[in-house]
Protein backbone atom coordinates (compact mmCIF):
# COMPACT_ATOMS: atom_id res chain seq x y z
CA UNK A 1 0.00 0.00 0.00
CA UNK A 2 1.40 3.79 -0.71
CA UNK A 3 2.41 5.71 1.89
CA UNK A 4 3.06 9.73 2.38
CA UNK A 5 6.76 10.33 3.88
CA UNK A 6 8.89 13.46 3.52
CA UNK A 7 10.16 13.97 0.13
CA UNK A 8 14.38 12.87 -0.24
CA UNK A 9 17.16 13.86 -2.69
CA UNK A 10 16.84 10.45 -4.32
CA UNK A 11 12.85 11.41 -5.28
CA UNK A 12 14.03 14.04 -7.64
CA UNK A 13 13.67 12.41 -11.14
CA UNK A 14 10.49 10.64 -9.97
CA UNK A 15 9.03 13.79 -9.02
CA UNK A 16 9.90 15.78 -12.08
CA UNK A 17 8.50 12.74 -14.03
CA UNK A 18 5.11 12.96 -12.24
CA UNK A 19 5.34 16.68 -13.11
CA UNK A 20 5.77 16.11 -16.94
CA UNK A 21 3.08 13.10 -17.01
CA UNK A 22 0.50 15.06 -15.55
CA UNK A 23 0.75 18.52 -17.05
CA UNK A 24 -1.21 18.68 -19.45
CA UNK A 25 -4.24 20.19 -17.84
CA UNK A 26 -4.05 16.98 -15.18
CA UNK A 27 -2.85 14.65 -18.29
CA UNK A 28 0.24 13.15 -19.78
CA UNK A 29 2.55 16.05 -21.32
CA UNK A 30 5.25 14.01 -22.48
CA UNK A 31 5.86 15.22 -26.27
CA UNK A 32 3.56 18.33 -26.33
CA UNK A 33 7.15 20.71 -25.30
CA UNK A 34 10.40 20.03 -27.83
CA UNK A 35 12.19 19.60 -24.64
CA UNK A 36 10.35 17.28 -21.41
CA UNK A 37 12.61 18.47 -18.86
CA UNK A 38 11.19 22.31 -19.29
CA UNK A 39 7.51 21.67 -17.45
CA UNK A 40 9.34 20.20 -14.41
CA UNK A 41 12.31 22.85 -14.55
CA UNK A 42 9.56 25.80 -13.91
CA UNK A 43 6.70 23.72 -11.55
CA UNK A 44 8.43 21.18 -9.48
CA UNK A 45 12.39 20.72 -9.57
CA UNK A 46 12.73 24.85 -7.93
CA UNK A 47 10.32 23.72 -5.46
CA UNK A 48 12.48 20.63 -4.28
CA UNK A 49 15.81 22.46 -4.21
CA UNK A 50 14.47 25.53 -2.79
CA UNK A 51 12.42 23.97 0.14
CA UNK A 52 12.52 20.22 -0.07
CA UNK A 53 11.46 20.08 3.98
CA UNK A 54 7.85 20.82 2.22
CA UNK A 55 7.79 18.69 0.24
CA UNK A 56 6.08 15.25 0.62
CA UNK A 57 5.46 11.96 -1.72
CA UNK A 58 3.33 9.10 -1.86
CA UNK A 59 5.25 5.98 -2.53
CA UNK A 60 4.96 2.41 -2.07
CA UNK A 61 7.59 -0.08 -2.10
CA UNK A 62 9.08 0.18 -5.72
CA UNK A 63 8.66 3.92 -6.52
CA UNK A 64 7.06 7.48 -6.06
CA UNK A 65 3.24 8.18 -7.37
CA UNK A 66 2.18 11.71 -6.37
CA UNK A 67 3.53 14.35 -4.26
CA UNK A 68 2.86 17.82 -2.83
CA UNK A 69 5.17 20.43 -3.04
CA UNK A 70 5.44 23.80 -1.71
CA UNK A 71 6.89 27.04 -0.65
CA UNK A 72 5.88 28.78 2.91
CA UNK A 73 7.26 32.36 1.55
CA UNK A 74 6.43 33.05 -1.94
CA UNK A 75 8.23 36.61 -2.30
CA UNK A 76 11.79 34.91 -0.91
CA UNK A 77 11.00 32.01 -2.88
CA UNK A 78 10.65 34.81 -6.30
CA UNK A 79 14.00 36.55 -4.99
CA UNK A 80 15.75 32.80 -4.63
CA UNK A 81 14.83 32.31 -7.87
CA UNK A 82 15.99 35.23 -9.78
CA UNK A 83 19.10 34.56 -7.73
CA UNK A 84 19.63 30.94 -7.84
CA UNK A 85 17.51 29.46 -10.93
CA UNK A 86 17.11 32.08 -13.39
CA UNK A 87 20.63 32.00 -15.31
CA UNK A 88 20.64 28.10 -15.31
CA UNK A 89 17.37 27.58 -16.72
CA UNK A 90 17.99 30.69 -19.19
CA UNK A 91 21.64 28.72 -20.50
CA UNK A 92 19.50 25.50 -20.57
CA UNK A 93 16.66 26.97 -22.37
CA UNK A 94 18.26 29.67 -24.44
CA UNK A 95 15.22 29.59 -27.31
CA UNK A 96 12.12 27.83 -28.43
CA UNK A 97 12.61 24.76 -29.86
CA UNK A 98 11.54 22.71 -32.94
CA UNK A 99 7.54 22.32 -32.98
CA UNK A 100 6.47 19.38 -31.46
CA UNK A 101 2.91 18.75 -33.93
CA UNK A 102 0.98 19.93 -30.42
CA UNK A 103 -0.48 23.29 -30.25
CA UNK A 104 -1.12 23.77 -26.46
CA UNK A 105 -2.62 26.59 -25.30
CA UNK A 106 0.37 27.49 -22.54
CA UNK A 107 3.17 27.82 -25.89
CA UNK A 108 6.45 26.49 -25.35
CA UNK A 109 7.45 30.85 -25.14
CA UNK A 110 4.99 31.02 -22.55
CA UNK A 111 6.54 28.23 -20.34
CA UNK A 112 10.16 29.52 -21.15
CA UNK A 113 8.79 33.14 -20.09
CA UNK A 114 7.24 31.54 -17.28
CA UNK A 115 10.61 30.22 -16.04
CA UNK A 116 12.70 33.64 -16.98
CA UNK A 117 10.26 35.42 -14.71
CA UNK A 118 9.07 34.14 -11.00
CA UNK A 119 7.52 37.98 -10.79
CA UNK A 120 4.59 35.73 -12.48
CA UNK A 121 4.37 34.73 -8.46
CA UNK A 122 3.59 37.96 -6.86
CA UNK A 123 0.12 37.97 -6.39
CA UNK A 124 -2.16 40.86 -5.01
CA UNK A 125 -2.58 38.70 -1.84
CA UNK A 126 0.82 37.73 -0.84
CA UNK A 127 0.74 39.10 2.47
CA UNK A 128 -2.44 37.12 3.22
CA UNK A 129 -1.27 34.06 1.29
CA UNK A 130 2.66 33.80 1.73
CA UNK A 131 3.00 30.00 0.67
CA UNK A 132 1.75 28.33 -2.40
CA UNK A 133 1.61 24.46 -3.69
CA UNK A 134 1.66 22.21 -6.64
CA UNK A 135 0.27 18.98 -6.01
CA UNK A 136 -0.01 16.10 -8.64
CA UNK A 137 -0.74 12.42 -8.61
CA UNK A 138 -0.24 9.47 -11.46
CA UNK A 139 -3.36 8.05 -12.66
CA UNK A 140 -3.18 4.84 -10.79
CA UNK A 141 -3.21 7.05 -7.51
CA UNK A 142 -6.13 9.44 -8.08
CA UNK A 143 -9.45 9.15 -6.76
CA UNK A 144 -7.96 6.88 -3.14
CA UNK A 145 -8.10 9.90 -0.68
CA UNK A 146 -4.36 10.34 -1.26
CA UNK A 147 -4.75 14.12 -2.99
CA UNK A 148 -6.53 15.09 0.30
CA UNK A 149 -4.32 13.63 2.71
CA UNK A 150 -1.23 15.17 0.71
CA UNK A 151 -2.79 18.62 1.22
CA UNK A 152 -3.80 17.91 5.16
CA UNK A 153 -0.12 16.68 5.69
CA UNK A 154 1.23 19.76 3.88
CA UNK A 155 -1.20 21.98 5.63
CA UNK A 156 0.22 20.71 8.92
CA UNK A 157 3.57 21.39 7.91
CA UNK A 158 2.79 25.01 7.35
CA UNK A 159 0.60 25.90 10.38
CA UNK A 160 3.52 24.47 12.57
CA UNK A 161 5.78 26.97 11.06
CA UNK A 162 3.35 29.81 11.76
CA UNK A 163 2.35 29.88 8.08
CA UNK A 164 -1.46 30.58 8.20
CA UNK A 165 -2.45 30.03 4.63
CA UNK A 166 -1.54 28.80 1.15
CA UNK A 167 -2.64 29.48 -2.30
CA UNK A 168 -2.10 28.10 -5.59
CA UNK A 169 -2.67 28.99 -9.38
CA UNK A 170 -4.31 26.54 -11.58
CA UNK A 171 -5.39 25.72 -15.51
CA UNK A 172 -9.34 26.62 -16.04
CA UNK A 173 -8.98 23.96 -17.92
CA UNK A 174 -8.45 21.01 -15.36
CA UNK A 175 -12.25 20.68 -14.07
CA UNK A 176 -10.89 17.76 -12.14
CA UNK A 177 -8.60 19.62 -10.13
CA UNK A 178 -11.21 22.32 -9.08
CA UNK A 179 -13.75 19.70 -7.90
CA UNK A 180 -10.87 18.61 -5.87
CA UNK A 181 -10.14 21.80 -4.55
CA UNK A 182 -13.55 22.98 -3.73
CA UNK A 183 -13.90 19.89 -2.19
CA UNK A 184 -11.27 20.65 0.21
CA UNK A 185 -12.86 24.03 0.89
CA UNK A 186 -10.52 26.36 -0.97
CA UNK A 187 -12.03 29.28 -1.91
CA UNK A 188 -11.00 32.03 -4.86
CA UNK A 189 -9.00 34.78 -4.28
CA UNK A 190 -10.27 38.24 -4.92
CA UNK A 191 -7.58 38.72 -8.17
CA UNK A 192 -8.51 35.27 -9.70
CA UNK A 193 -10.21 35.11 -12.71
CA UNK A 194 -12.21 32.69 -14.53
CA UNK A 195 -9.24 32.24 -17.00
CA UNK A 196 -6.51 31.99 -14.33
CA UNK A 197 -7.89 30.81 -11.17
CA UNK A 198 -6.25 31.85 -7.74
CA UNK A 199 -7.41 29.82 -5.10
CA UNK A 200 -6.77 29.73 -1.10
CA UNK A 201 -7.29 28.19 1.83
CA UNK A 202 -5.81 28.29 5.67
CA UNK A 203 -3.51 26.24 6.63
CA UNK A 204 -5.65 25.02 10.34
C1 LIG B 1 -6.36 16.70 -8.51
C2 LIG B 1 -5.72 15.61 -7.63
C3 LIG B 1 -4.52 16.21 -6.89
C4 LIG B 1 -6.76 15.13 -6.61
O1 LIG B 1 -6.18 14.12 -5.81
P1 LIG B 1 -6.98 12.73 -5.57
O2 LIG B 1 -6.16 11.89 -4.70
O3 LIG B 1 -7.35 12.21 -6.91
O4 LIG B 1 -8.28 13.23 -4.81
P2 LIG B 1 -8.90 12.56 -3.49
O5 LIG B 1 -9.17 11.13 -3.79
O6 LIG B 1 -8.05 12.86 -2.31
O7 LIG B 1 -10.27 13.34 -3.39
C5 LIG B 1 -10.56 14.24 -2.32
C6 LIG B 1 -11.99 14.72 -2.48
O8 LIG B 1 -12.10 15.46 -3.72
C7 LIG B 1 -13.09 14.86 -4.53
N1 LIG B 1 -12.59 14.85 -5.91
C8 LIG B 1 -11.35 14.53 -6.31
N2 LIG B 1 -11.27 14.59 -7.66
C9 LIG B 1 -12.52 14.91 -8.08
C10 LIG B 1 -13.09 15.09 -9.37
N3 LIG B 1 -12.38 14.95 -10.48
N4 LIG B 1 -14.42 15.42 -9.44
C11 LIG B 1 -15.15 15.56 -8.33
N5 LIG B 1 -14.66 15.40 -7.06
C12 LIG B 1 -13.37 15.08 -6.96
C13 LIG B 1 -13.25 13.45 -4.06
O9 LIG B 1 -14.53 12.95 -4.34
C14 LIG B 1 -12.96 13.55 -2.59
O10 LIG B 1 -14.11 13.89 -1.86
P3 LIG B 1 -14.32 13.28 -0.35
O11 LIG B 1 -12.95 13.28 0.33
O12 LIG B 1 -15.26 14.21 0.28
O13 LIG B 1 -14.83 11.91 -0.58
C15 LIG B 1 -5.25 14.40 -8.48
O14 LIG B 1 -6.37 13.80 -9.08
C16 LIG B 1 -4.22 14.73 -9.54
O15 LIG B 1 -3.05 14.80 -9.24
N6 LIG B 1 -4.65 14.93 -10.81
C17 LIG B 1 -3.73 15.13 -11.92
C18 LIG B 1 -2.80 16.32 -11.76
C19 LIG B 1 -3.53 17.58 -11.41
O16 LIG B 1 -4.56 17.92 -11.99
N7 LIG B 1 -2.97 18.30 -10.41
C20 LIG B 1 -3.52 19.56 -9.97
C21 LIG B 1 -3.00 20.66 -10.80
S1 LIG B 1 -3.70 22.24 -10.33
Amino acid sequence: MPEIRPYRPADREAVAEICLRTAAGGDDATGVYSDDSLMPEVFALPYVEYAPELAYVVADSDRVLGYVIAVADTAAFIEWWKREWTPGFAARHPSVGSPTGHEPSFTEADLIGAGLDPERMRIAELADYPAHLHIDLLPELQGMGFGRRLIDTLRHALAARGVDSVHLGMDAANTGARAFYDRLGFHELPSSTSSAPLLGITTS
